[in-house]
């Protein structure tokens, strides 16, 4: 065999017992409905109509670089979905876990999908970001280190807090979508977002009240550091970027937003954060998580 597979290779622990027991009824629900609402991004999107649209060329190439973007963001969701799911095995989660994670994967990698299909028929979807700052963020956006330092539940949690903000500028971008492909692929995705986030809100219901103190104070300072760090830096929003890179890639943006490609404006990107920041402390805090303030989008 193939030495680089075989080399550092994990030896799969006695599996048993492999239970079935359901725990978490509600889980399994949300893994019944993603049975239900699935969907095919290749063959449920009428793509030719996008392809023929009347549209200026620049605002495609903008609208390209900009669905890019989203599909490099809903990618970085496929290799971290894998980890945990090898995490929920060897833990020996309930069935429904090990479920959930799965169908996430799976789903994820459909709005991956979805992206770059609507990159393709804008324009042309871009395998490695033209610009060196998204060379240099994306690769960072999820740090394995910064996962393993949480409890199982906590990190996944965090996880979906994001979920929680991504949602909010899916919104707006479904808002600002004027051609049918674009429109129906951002309903389609929100439609399964909403179920991850439905998960963050179970878990912690469910398993808060094990996390320490001391966890739930790290939890809410990763939060508030993954977005400040990464997210702010050109991938939800372009504030943190250095100037010139930040003018670029606002003309880019306002470009595709202005012909109703999808994308989310850059005066509206930090309305819109803000908000959801809002809602998200506001949903945590019963739970005795803090999000600490973030000066970019809600001042000092
Ligand atoms: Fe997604
Ligand atoms: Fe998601």
């Amino acid at each position: 065999m193939n030495e680089i597979l075989t080399e550092g290779a994990v030896q799969v622990p006695n599996p048993y017992p492999i239970e079935i027991d359901l725990k978490f009824p509600e889980v399994w629900k949300l893994c019944q409905q993603a049975r239900e609402l699935a969907w095919d991004p290749a063959a449920d999107i009428d793509w030719e109509g996008l392809r023929s649209a009347d549209i200026d060329p620049a605002a495609r190439a903008a609208g390209g670089e900009f669905w890019s973007l989203r599909a490099w963001m809903e990618h970085g969701a496929v290799p971290y979905g894998c980890i945990r799911l090898s995490e929920a095995v060897f833990l020996h989660l309930p069935f429904e876990i090990k479920q959930h994670i799965t169908n996430f994967i799976s789903e994820e990698l459909r709005h991956h999908e979805a992206s770059f299909r609507i990159a393709e028929a804008l324009d042309a979807y871009q395998p490695t970001p033209e610009a060196d700052y998204f060379r240099f963020i994306i690769p960072k956006f999820h740090d394995e280190k910064v996962e393993k330092s949480m409890p199982f539940f906590a990190g996944m949690c965090v996880n979906t807090l994001f979920e929680h903000l991504s949602g909010a500028l899916l919104k707006s971008r479904h808002e600002n979508a004027r051609y049918p492909a674009i429109k129906e692929a951002c309903r389609l995705i929100l439609r399964d977002e909403a179920r991850h986030i439905q998960f963050g809100r179970i878990i912690m219901r469910e398993h808060f009240h094990e996390v320490s103190d001391e966890d739930k104070q790290r939890l809410g300072e990763k939060f508030a550091n993954k977005l400040r760090g990464s997210l702010l830096n050109g991938v939800y929003a372009i504030v943190n970027l250095p100037l010139e890179d930040r003018e670029r890639a606002g003309r880019a943006r306002a470009l595709a937003a202005d012909a109703g490609l999808g994308a989310t404006h850059p005066d509206q990107e930090i309305a819109i954060i803000a908000g959801a920041v809002r809602e998200i402390r506001d949903e945590v805090a019963p739970f005795g998580v803090e999000i600490p303030i973030i000066p970019e989008i809600e001042g000092a």
